[in-house]
């Protein structure tokens, strides 16, 4: 068993290796250890700027954990006898600078600063992953919506039909829940991106730590403002799970959609091959497996949500165990989130829209009736609902042919729509879909022409989002090549 560099002082003895491997966070910890490493080097940098760790020592410390950085860390440094990623890297620096030196990274630090730091930065790092993979999607949602402005479909209520509608209009539909999406990640990131580094333990410390030095040299915009707030809140995972797990069900609707589209019943789309899989025993089959795999990661990442929550309630200030468990259920939301987003994109991307069965169920099921309620209040001045109940009752009765209606008219409102001038021609005229939707004024509605709008402000608002999606990245590499240059200085320094 290799010596435990922490326990060593107060506890007696080694522990079973069942126990070590069970306390041990190491495998989670790959997640965060290139973090690690970056929030060694800023603190080291700026105890060596207070003067709080002699130029010799930072050097060697500072030398060895570029060298991590570049060429990754020795094996060793994950070796599961050590409780995290921190004791491995403080045990191999310990190795590599020597003891000394290794031992003087830790002035004025805890575990519980570091990770809390460590965290936050990798959950930058996968925040700007599922915002690049949201903008694929609204990407190809817009450019299908582009090409379908004036494929008239029916709409559904119910899962009934219910009225004509466009495909743009369906497509922007789920672009505008991915957008707003985008913009709750946006404001998580926020509130992810503040320093707890200098908390120390929660209480801070005597020593005079810069830590707004150690938040410019990480990227953060400010250092948190209370020590103990800064080790015990996991509220910013809590919020970024919360986040996906509404993303993930925005996608799992649109999964059940294509899913429903697919079938043999609706038609509307043939998905790509390469997005299919068929079945062992019927050969006939093509069954949409990506998408109800997909739809089935929303259970994963509501899931793990809920194990987040679960476990933060019952947590007293400040820091406690528990929050370690807490950091899988982050990487794995994120794993599934961000590996789903670029295929769902694929997806929409190659998707066959089957255009003319669209157009005929547009007008299945008297999806136009409604029309002919309206016509009757704009040329008639019929309240609507007597209108209303008139085209319900001529449904009733089998169509929405003049007969028909003027029967139903005359049953439930002792009106003669015929000699107020309904004919046959208009009620075809006013019962067409393409006519309904080029009809249509209020702001957001199907209309083809609106839609060409739309396209173009979905456009504008994606290329925005993706310019403050860069910018996001431009902070986190100035950031380090800040970092960079004062560890150049430093060894450069003959001091
Ligand atoms: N592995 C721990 C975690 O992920 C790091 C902090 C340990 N702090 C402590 N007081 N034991 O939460």
């Amino acid at each position: 068993m290799a010596t435990d560099q922490i326990r060593s002082g107060r506890l007696e003895g080694g522990r079973p290796a069942a126990v070590e491997q069970y306390l041990s966070s190491m495998e989670a910890d790959k997640q965060i250890a290139s973090s690690d490493i970056r929030v060694d080097i800023a603190h080291i940098l700026m105890l060596r700027k207070q003067n709080l760790i002699d130029a010799e020592s930072a050097k060697k410390l500072l030398k060895a954990l570029m060298g991590y950085l570049e060429s990754g860390l020795p094996a060793d440094a994950f070796n599961v006898t050590r409780e995290d990623i921190h004791a491995g890297i403080e045990a191999q620096l310990m190795a590599d600078a020597g003891s000394d030196a290794g031992g003087r990274m830790h002035l004025g630090r805890s575990r519980n600063d570091e990770v809390a730091t460590c965290l936050r930065m990798r959950t930058r790092e996968l925040l700007i992953e599922t915002l690049s993979g949201l903008f694929e999607v609204r990407q190809a949602l817009i450019s299908r919506a582009e090409e379908h402005t004036n494929t008239i479909m029916p709409g559904f209520t119910h899962l009934q039909h219910a009225q004509p509608t466009t495909l743009a209009h369906y497509l922007l539909a789920y672009e505008s829940l991915f957008a707003r999406d985008t913009s709750r990640l946006f404001d998580a990131y926020s509130r992810v991106n503040i320093s707890p580094l200098g908390s120390a333990a929660f209480a801070g410390t005597g020593f005079p730590l810069d830590r707004k030095l150690t938040a410019e040299y990480l990227g953060f915009t400010d250092p948190m403002d209370n020590s103990m707030d800064a080790v015990a809140n996991r509220d910013f995972i809590a919020e970024s799970l919360s986040d996906l797990a509404i993303l993930m069900v925005n996608i799992s609707r649109m999964c059940e959609e294509l899913i429903l589209w697919s079938t043999s019943f609706v038609r509307f789309v043939n998905l790509n091959d390469a997005y299919c899989s068929t079945s062992s025993i019927m050969p006939q089959k093509k069954n949409p497996d990506t998408l109800e795999i997909m739809r089935a990661k929303s259970a994963a990442v509501i899931g793990e949500l809920t194990a987040a929550l679960t476990l933060i309630k019952s947590l007293p200030m400040s820091y406690n165990r528990d929050l370690q468990d807490l950091n899988p259920h982050l990487w794995n939301a994120f794993a599934q989130t961000n590996a789903s987003l670029p295929i769902l994109a694929e997806i929409i991307s190659t998707a066959e829209f089957n255009v003319p069965v669209m157009k005929k169920q547009a007008a299945a099921g008297n999806t136009t009736a409604t029309e002919l309620a309206d016509f009757m209040v704009r040329e008639y001045n019929i309240p609507f609902r007597t209108a209303h109940n008139i085209v319900g009752r001529a449904v009733k009765l089998g169509s929405l042919e003049l007969d028909v209606v003027e029967t139903a008219a005359k049953e439930l409102a002792n009106i003669s729509l015929k000699e107020k001038g309904l004919t046959e021609e208009t009620i075809k005229k006013v019962l067409h879909p393409a006519t309904i939707l080029r009809e249509k004024k209020s702001f957001g509605s199907p209309n083809p022409k609106m839609m060409k709008k739309a396209v173009k402000v979905a456009d504008i608002r994606l290329v925005q989002d993706q310019v403050t999606g860069d910018i996001l990245q431009d902070q986190l590499r100035d950031a380090d090549e800040k970092m960079k240059t004062a560890y150049r200085n430093l060894i450069n320094d003959s001091e």
